[in-house]
């Protein structure tokens, strides 16, 4: 009977009360999962993208989503997570609002498809700048706030959105994604050397990988590769990814049922990395 006694299952995937962070968070994925920390009991989730109109208007959609927590809102943060200066505005100005933090989304991202010998050293710096040196800087500066009630009984959690494009060889060719590919892979490794440092501290540190999702970012990637019906047939499980698949990963990091999580990588890709290196048995003529 103890091994069937679980603690409180009701609340195991609940954020209750927690206050979240999230850069990227005015559209795409950074909103869907904002989306799903409000929905999930989170009593503040603060907003970040570089466009003030862009935040304000993501967190008026956000504060009238039905059957929110009495008092539960999100905040609109303006600041350039590329720059140390903006992510020290950030910190500053989440400050004004809460003592502490419990879970920041390292999410804002940016991408840059170019062929290999015209590859531009700006974009190569761009995606570095703020893909890995942002979110080293994001995670360092609010590391204070999600220390601040962080025990190893209920950490504090990092979750950085990196990509399948870190795991596996990203797009090559004429839209090559070169500097982008490679700064998913050293976020990811980031994330691990963070786990261990930070897990002591009562901070967990977690990666997480989409493949394809239809957002700003992807439209073009996924127009140039064929198209999303073709892209979507590759895919073992038939379709790309929808908010929902983003919004319950989170959540389960976010959570008591995440807590002993530290220093992984999730893909959230329906399989589709593993499928690009399938042996095709008919056309190799086994
Ligand atoms: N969609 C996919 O298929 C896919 C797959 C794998 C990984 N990802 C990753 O998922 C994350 C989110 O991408 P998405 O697909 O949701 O793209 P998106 O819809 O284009 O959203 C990107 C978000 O990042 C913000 N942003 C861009 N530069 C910023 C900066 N310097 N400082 C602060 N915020 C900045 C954007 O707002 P502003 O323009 O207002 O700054 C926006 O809120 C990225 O890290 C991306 O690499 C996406």
């Amino acid at each position: 009977m103890a091994d069937a006694q679980l603690n409180d299952f009701p609340s195991l995937f609940s954020v209750k009360g927690k206050v979240a962070v999230v850069t990227g968070g005015s559209r795409g994925l950074g909103l869907n999962a904002a989306s799903a920390l409000l929905q999930a009991g989170a009593s503040k989730v603060f907003i970040s993208s570089r466009k003030a109109s862009a935040c304000d208007s993501a967190v008026k959609t956000l504060n009238a989503l039905p059957g929110l927590a009495p008092g539960a809102k999100a905040i609109s943060i303006p600041a350039d997570a590329a720059t140390l200066s903006g992510v020290q505005h950030l910190v500053s100005e989440v400050a004004k609002h809460t003592d502490h933090v419990d879970i920041l989304l390292a999410n804002a991202g940016a991408t840059w498809g170019a062929p290999f010998d015209e590859h531009p050293d700006s974009a190569f710096t761009k995606v570095m700048d703020l893909n890995v040196r942002g979110v080293f800087n994001t995670i360092r500066e609010f590391a204070p706030l999600l220390q601040k009630k962080a025990s190893v009984e209920d950490p504090s959690r990092v979750i950085i959105t990196a990509s399948v494009a870190g795991l596996g060889i990203g797009t090559i060719g004429k839209q090559g994604t070169y500097g982008y590919s490679a700064s998913k892979a050293a976020v990811i490794h980031l994330g691990r050397n963070l786990a261990v440092e930070l897990g002591p501290r009562g901070i967990t540190v977690n990666s997480i990988c989409p493949g394809f999702f239809p957002t700003k970012m992807s439209n073009g990637l996924l127009d140039m590769s064929g198209g999303k019906e073709s892209i979507a047939a590759a895919n073992p499980m038939k379709r790309l990814g929808r908010p929902e698949d983003i919004a319950g990963v989170v959540v389960y990091l976010a959570s008591r049922a995440g807590a002993h999580v530290n220093g992984a990588t999730i893909a959230i890709d329906g399989g589709a990395m593993w499928a690009k290196g399938q042996l095709n048995v008919e056309s190799a003529k086994l």
